[in-house]
């Protein structure tokens, strides 16, 4: 939602590597932008990755800035990203929203949105926060819109999984819509939830014909799981959870715990103070496997991931505020023996951080 040009990302896997991070998943459309070059759609761009203003801090309190913001990257851009990323042992998963998180498309290409509903040519890419109405509609025209995109993703992006967003996609344009109705009808469908999981499973046989993954937020479990969907339990653990128990592939990052945009401390002193409170202690003290798992279930969790969104995030620094020294606490969660000691002890890596932030030091980073 802010972009963060080609360079922060190249330092940021750099800073990943030196934490051992392996993953990094990107977070590439959404309604306030969309980052990516797609050739055979060049108005995804030209249109959709800038807005006219932006909004800085968070709902109580925001600012505008009256100048366009935007930004992509370009598929020269994601080649360097990748192959940098490969040279630190770290896989780049890409995600493209749907069918939510999609006003940027729309405003690009107003054909892709609810047409019947609402005058899709009316819109711009969105300047403010929250959830959208304005979604995808679930058409023939859609899926083989977004079959294209994907295939210029898939030759971007070597990843085994590709993740498909699928979370916060509201219902409200999919009730009123005649073509969404008379598609629930056809395809004997309960309702609009069964609707938005045909859509994440046309994706899932798609992808697996080309031998990838389709991973998306827990929402897709909402009307059925697609028979080869990895799951971003993110609400909390429950999604995850059910997953697990149903066999699926899982990777933990419940927001009350690792959502690192959110606040370090209670009070009004944070930049941005927004979200829950998870301190250094919290990140570190954070358990990515529920308990309640058998063994077996747990084999599921794939790993945990940390969360990282730039809405409140306006430029480099303060995505390093928000990111260390947290993500140090949790490359250490996420590499260590699972399920954790009870004795997790915060009191030594303290002791060790003094040693590590002296090292954050002199790569520049704007740690808390
Ligand atoms: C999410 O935070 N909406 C996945």
């Amino acid at each position: 939602r802010h972009f963060m040009p080609k360079d922060g990302v190249l330092r940021y896997l750099d800073l990943m590597a030196a934490h051992k991070l392996n993953v990094l998943h990107l977070h590439l459309t959404d309604d306030q932008g969309w980052r990516i070059e797609i050739r055979r759609y060049p108005k995804l761009t030209e249109t959709g990755s800038w807005r006219s203003r932006t909004k800085f801090g968070h709902r109580a309190s925001p600012l505008w800035e009256d100048k366009p913001h935007g930004g992509y990257y370009t598929q020269d851009d994601i080649r360097e990203i990748v192959a940098y990323a490969a040279e630190r042992h770290i896989t780049v998963v890409p995600e493209i929203d749907v069918p939510g998180h999609s006003q940027a498309a729309i405003a690009a290409y107003p054909e892709l949105g609810n047409t019947d509903v609402i005058d899709t040519t009316a819109l711009s890419v969105w300047d403010t926060w929250g959830i959208n109405s304005n979604v995808l509609a679930p058409t023939d025209n859609t899926l083989r819109f977004y079959e294209g995109v994907f295939e210029e993703v898939l030759e971007m992006f070597p990843s085994r999984f590709i993740h498909i967003g699928g979370d916060e996609c509201p219902k409200d344009q999919w009730q009123k819509s005649s073509a969404a109705q008379e598609r629930i009808a056809e395809l004997g469908l309960a309702d609009e939830d069964q609707l938005q999981s045909w859509f994440v499973r046309h994706f899932d046989t798609w992808l697996a014909a080309r031998g990838r993954r389709l991973i998306g937020w827990d929402e897709i479990l909402q009307g059925g799981l697609a028979p080869g969907a990895a799951v971003s339990s993110w609400r909390g653990f429950e999604g995850g959870v059910t997953a697990a128990r149903a066999g699926r592939d899982v990777v933990m990052c419940p927001e009350q715990h690792v959502y690192l945009d959110h606040r370090q401390a209670p009070g009004d002193d944070e930049p941005v103070p927004i979200g829950f409170v998870r301190t250094l202690e919290d990140v570190y003290r954070f358990e990515p496997v529920p308990a309640a798992l058998t063994e077996a279930e747990a084999r599921h969790v794939l790993g945990t991931q940390a969360n990282v969104w730039t809405e409140a995030l306006e430029d480099a620094g303060r995505v390093d505020y928000q990111a260390f020294p947290r993500l140090a606490a949790f490359a250490e969660v996420a590499w260590s023996r699972l399920p954790a000691p009870a004795d997790r002890d915060f009191a030594r890596f303290e002791r060790r951080m003094a040693a590590h932030y002296r090292r954050l030091d002199a790569l520049g980073v704007a740690y808390r």
